[in-house]
């Protein structure tokens, strides 16, 4: 799945998913551009060496954004993936969740990836060819207690990943990916909120008909097949990446 001579950007590229994405990214031979708050970006770009770069960058924040797209464009000439990863996750219901705590969910995990949309399209357009990547979750589908904001922004990323389908098709393909519990630092952080951390992992393997959960580089394969010559007839599509989990109708399981 040869990505030679491709430049790709991935937000929150440091860790994670979007670290396991940065990896394989580069791995298949892309020129890889890590956009993150966490200088770790810096350790994963060193390592990797040759056509891998760190900015550190909020992707909440327009200037930022614009100006690390351009650096990216200065250096690599143009742009075809953008991998629109980063996230966070609070918890809290409708009713307890501050205003100030909504807009930072919101503008962490939708309006980064309308603004990076938004400033890395132009160079795909130029060169008449890209691929847009959002990370949402199952929980566009199906949703659990107390994530209210969480779950919202994932599921509006499957409307940005529609229109960007739409009004920039056939050059530019959008596709959401949709993953399960996956085994990054943001669960292992989850995992600490509870009194018996041990119980709620197994609580997650159990949700999920494959019986685990799931692997950021798994995650990450999915990525880069969705962002190679291999998948050109995949667009607006949400691909859930999730061991089945949510599948089976809760107590239908009869022995
Ligand atoms: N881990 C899971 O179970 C799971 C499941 C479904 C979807 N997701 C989604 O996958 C994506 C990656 O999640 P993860 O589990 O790897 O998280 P993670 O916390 O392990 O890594 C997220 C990365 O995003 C970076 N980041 C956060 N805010 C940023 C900002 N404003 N600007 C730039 N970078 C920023 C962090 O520094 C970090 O490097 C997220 O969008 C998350 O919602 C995760």
């Amino acid at each position: 799945m040869s990505l030679k001579g491709k430049n790709a950007v991935i937000t929150g590229g440091a860790k994670g998913i979007g670290g396991a994405a940065t990896r394989a990214l580069h791995r298949e031979g892309a020129n890889v551009v890590i956009l993150d708050v966490d200088s770790l970006g810096g350790k994963l770009a060193e390592e990797l060496g040759k056509g891998a770069l760190f900015f550190k960058c909020d992707v909440s924040r327009e200037t930022e954004v614009r100006q690390a797209m351009e650096k990216a464009v200065e250096t690599f000439g143009d742009l075809d993936i953008l991998v629109n990863n980063a996230g966070i996750q609070r918890y809290s219901t409708v009713t307890e969740t501050t205003e100030e705590e909504w807009d930072l969910v919101m503008n962490v995990n939708l309006k980064s990836a309308f603004l990076c949309a938004k400033h890395a399209i132009p160079s795909m357009l130029a060169k008449g060819k890209g691929v847009v990547i959002n990370v949402s979750s199952v929980q566009a589908f199906i949703t659990q207690n107390n994530v209210a904001p969480y779950t919202t922004s994932k599921t509006a990323m499957l409307g940005l990943t529609r229109s960007i389908a739409v009004d920039y098709a056939p050059n530019i393909r959008s596709v959401a990916v949709c993953p399960g519990t996956v085994d990054t630092p943001m669960l292992r952080d989850a995992l600490q909120l509870s009194p018996d951390p041990e119980a709620v992992y197994q609580e997650c393997v159990d949700m999920h008909l494959a019986k685990r959960i799931c692997s950021p580089e798994e995650v990450a394969e999915l990525i880069v097949f969705l962002a190679s010559d291999k998948a050109p007839f995949i667009t607006g599509q949400a691909i859930r990446i999730d061991g089945g989990l949510g599948l089976m109708v809760a107590g239908s399981k009869r022995d």
